[in-house]
């Protein structure tokens, strides 16, 4: 799916965490968002798919247009979004600690969709359609890397990373962030190696951050 950002304003209460970001993410696309912690990375991933106003006292406003459609239109129900635009941690499973199995199934679970065989069942067809149930099966670990280079065959991905190796290795493109603002975003080749803004080459030289 292509996804388009416009003109989106975050809040947690009065304090502004998002400031008139505007993006494109072309469809089956991995991209990579970088900054230093509390420069809007987590917020920004959030109101993709209409978590943000969950957290007590947040607001959002602006549009994030999901294949032309806008996922903040009145007549779009939320966990419908949250259901259709998965998120991607910063650590390969969201309970580190579990399985790959235990992770998926969680949020069948959560969904309240299915248990005990049919849930056995459901966990592997969703390994499945992500192409990655022979890759897991017999393996205990599967890289995040790896996962993402694979659902990248079926999904558009935007990715939050503390790892510049990472991101260099896996995103077509990089989305640079500073105090809520996105300062410059390109080709992760481009910003890596040859950045427009001074702020981007400090962070990217590790400067700060
Ligand atoms: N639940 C929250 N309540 C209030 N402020 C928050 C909350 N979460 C994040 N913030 C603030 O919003 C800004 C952006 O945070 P965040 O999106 O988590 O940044 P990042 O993921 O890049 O570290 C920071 O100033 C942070 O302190
Ligand atoms: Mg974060």
């Amino acid at each position: 799916m292509a996804i388009q950002v416009e003109h989106l304003n975050a809040w947690y209460d009065r304090t502004q965490a998002l400031h008139d970001i505007n993006l494109e993410i072309a469809p089956l696309s991995v991209t990579a968002l970088i900054g230093p912690s509390g420069c809007g990375k987590s917020t920004f991933v959030r109101c993709l798919n209409r978590l943000h106003e969950e957290i007590y006292g947040a607001r959002v406003q602006g549009k994030v247009l999901v294949d032309g459609v806008n996922i903040y239109a009145a007549s779009i129900i939320p966990m419908y979004v949250r259901r259709h635009i998965g998120m991607v941690f910063q650590q390969p499973n969201v309970l580190p600690t579990r399985s790959i199995f235990d992770n998926v199934a969680m949020g069948i679970r959560l969904n309240g969709l299915a248990s005990g065989k049919e849930l056995n069942d459901l966990v592997e067809h969703s390994l499945h359609q992500a192409a990655i149930w022979d890759e897991v099966k017999d393996r205990a670990t599967l890289q995040i890397e790896e996962l993402m280079t694979t659902l990248k065959r079926n999904y558009t991905i935007v990715v939050v990373t503390h790892n510049m190796q990472q991101a260099g290795r896996v995103a077509d493109r990089t989305v640079f962030f500073l105090s809520g603002r996105i300062i410059e975003e390109g080709e992760t080749s481009q910003i890596f190696s040859r950045p427009e803004k001074r702020e981007t080459e400090d962070y990217v030289t590790g400067r700060f951050g």
